[in-house]
């Protein structure tokens, strides 16, 4: 990728560097439970940290709609912050911008790290507003940007921010960019797509965009139903979106013109209700009873696919094949996981996934960390699967 400077060129020692990360992490009575994103950070920060920079640490948390909210603060996150640095004193501004920030801002010394709450609490984050971004540069001397998860947002702290100091690329934001343009910028070839989820309406930019990339496109979980239900096939009670049988073939048509082969499932795993372990049977696809409900691709489809996998060399994956959450409608998802998680550990796949539920489909399926890159960004991995220019990539290459 490229085009932005990163880390390795910017001199930051005795500088004030203000960090854009995403610590809008999961809690649960007051406790992270999934730090994923926070120790995504460390080695940005303990990067800083070793170069003697000053460190502010800005982030958003949840959707305060512009106003302070306790229940939305990230004075927690100051604890999960100094476990992710070894226990380092983690300083805290009950503001993130105006007196309280920039007092403590100027009393930091090299290596110290302080957090701002909440950038949302002011309405003029949201709005990319000229005035609020002033305020945020005027507590520090350069700005990097490490929140890929943040990028499609055009918010202050991450587009009008970026124009006023010396900007660049945090080791994430870095890292993502590279996986990112490896698996779809500039892919080794066969380059495979798997798309799972619920719905083609909220996957239609997706899909438009990926045919035109890969060769090989993969269509799993419920979004397969409708185009199942769009060749004239009964789906029984399956959710689909019978509505939109016409765009789904104009998607199958739009991927023959592009040579990008799509993968539907022959034979898929039907049952009754949706609950854990409840009784199911494997069907072709052309055989659902009218009373049940398709919930996962069935074993034939799934090793069909993990034979046309170990064929590709790149692969990105969003989102899961089948009801994966409730047993066993997660068999295909946990089966073409292990193959990709194979062929990858191999040297033979460059793996990515990311979006939604991805990430907890792969972990459930005990490969997680077995995947080239496993993207922790929900709407902004989408918005970069579907094309879309990103706010923040965009202003750190100005
Ligand atoms: C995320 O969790 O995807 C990012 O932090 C962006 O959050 P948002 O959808 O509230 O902008």
């Amino acid at each position: 990728m490229g085009g932005f400077a990163t880390l390795d060129d910017i001199e930051v020692a005795g500088k004030r560097v203000l960090v854009r990360a995403d610590l809008n992490v999961p809690m649960r009575d007051g406790q992270v439970t999934d730090a994923t994103r926070i120790e995504r950070l460390v080695p940005t920060l303990q990067h800083l940290r070793d170069q003697g920079a000053r460190i502010i640490v800005m982030s958003h948390f949840g959707r305060p709609k512009g106003k302070a909210d306790a229940a939305l603060s990230l004075r927690p996150l100051s604890e999960a912050l100094s476990t992710a640095l070894d226990g380092l004193a983690i300083q805290f501004a009950d503001d993130c911008v105006g007196e309280a920030a920039s007092e403590k801002s100027d009393k930091l010394q090299d290596g110290d790290v302080l957090l701002l709450e909440n950038l949302r609490f002011h309405p003029g984050e949201e709005s990319n507003d000229a005035e609020f971004a002033a305020a945020l540069a005027a507590l520090g001397d350069i700005y990097i940007d490490d929140a890929f998860s943040c990028a499609h947002r055009a918010h202050a702290s991450v587009a009008a921010l970026a124009e006023l100091l010396p900007a660049g690329a945090g080791r994430g934001m870095q890292a993502e960019l590279d996986a990112l343009e490896k698996a779809l910028g500039s892919p080794d070839r066969p380059v495979a797509a798997i798309v799972g989820g619920a719905k083609v309406s909220t996957k239609l930019d997706l899909l438009q965009n990926v045919i035109s990339k890969v060769d090989f496109l993969v269509i799993g979980g419920a979004m397969a139903n409708t185009f199942l239900q769009a060749q004239g096939l009964d789906v029984g009670k399956s959710l689909h979106e019978p509505e939109l049988a016409e765009t789904a073939r104009d998607v199958v048509a739009a991927a023959e013109r592009a040579s990008c082969e799509i993968a539907l499932p022959t034979d898929v795993v039907v049952a009754a209700t949706l609950s854990e372990g409840a009784p199911c049977d494997v069907v072709e696809v052309g055989s659902v009873p009218a009373d049940m409900m398709i919930l996962d691709i069935g074993p034939i489809s799934a090793a069909h696919l993990g034979k046309r996998l170990a064929e590709c060399r790149t692969l990105v994956w969003n989102g899961p094949l089948g009801a994966f959450e409730i047993p066993p409608f997660d068999a295909a998802t946990n089966a073409v996981a292990a193959d990709a998680a194979r062929l990858t550990k191999a040297g033979e796949l460059l793996s990515v996934a990311g979006g939604g539920d991805t990430v907890a489909a792969l972990a459930h399926a005990g490969v997680a960390e077995d995947f080239t890159y496993l993207s922790t960004a929900g709407g902004a991995f989408l918005e970069w699967l579907e094309g879309k220019p990103l706010p923040g990539v965009a202003a750190l290459k100005k």
